[in-house]
């Protein structure tokens, strides 16, 4: 599939994206101040860009931490599941914790991930996207905050790959093919 020829199409730019992590800080500023527990977690690998920038735009004291999931059909295209690779490193019971993830595409891998971290008995649990695609949901989630929604097209940059390229973009872009 990376055989195929394709150029990238700039969708949202790297000075939106630094434009809009700004505000988005602000907001999560007001929600977590005060709070001395707070552990930022980021889903690998696509949210490593933004959580980079989102921590440091963050004036709070923070831990950050990394879960990687997976998910993959079954056999059977309705259905979803979501394997963990690689689990927290730290407990989060009694803790402030906000999960970083790049995507919210089916819905799947962020409410998974939300419904294990909940089970674990933190004080507070709050995810953020940075991109949304609303109209590919397949289970009711929405992520406390959003930094854009987009559209159903497929995305690289700032973190999001295309068979693991590209994460190395600074911008967003949409994959456009030319064969
Ligand atoms: P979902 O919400 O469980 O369907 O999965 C979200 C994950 O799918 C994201 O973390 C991405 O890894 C991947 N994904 C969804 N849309 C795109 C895209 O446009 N480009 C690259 N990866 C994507
Ligand atoms: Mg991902």
């Amino acid at each position: 599939m990376s055989e195929r020829p394709y150029v990238i199409d700039q969708m949202i730019s790297a000075k939106s994206i630094a434009a809009r992590i700004e505000e988005l800080c602000t907001e999560i500023h007001n929600e977590f101040e005060g709070t001395d527990k707070l552990v930022v977690v980021g889903l690998l690998r696509g949210s490593f860009v933004f959580i980079a920038d989102l921590v440091r735009e963050l004036d709070l004291p923070v831990e950050v931490d990394f879960l990687e999931a997976s998910s993959y059909g079954d056999g059977m295209e309705s259905s979803r599941e979501v394997r963990i690779l690689k689990d927290l490193r730290g407990a989060i019971e009694a803790r402030d914790v906000l999960v970083v993830e790049d995507i919210v595409d089916t819905g799947h891998t962020l409410n998974h991930v939300t419904n294990l971290l909940k089970s674990r008995n933190p004080a507070r649990l709050k995810s953020i996207a940075l991109l949304d695609k609303p109209s590919r949901r397949e289970v009711d989630f929405k992520a406390d905050w959003t930094g854009f929604e987009i559209p159903d097209e497929f995305v690289v940059g700032y973190g999001i790959d295309f068979a693991q390229r590209n994460r190395n973009l600074p911008y967003i872009g949409t994959v456009r093919f030319i064969d």
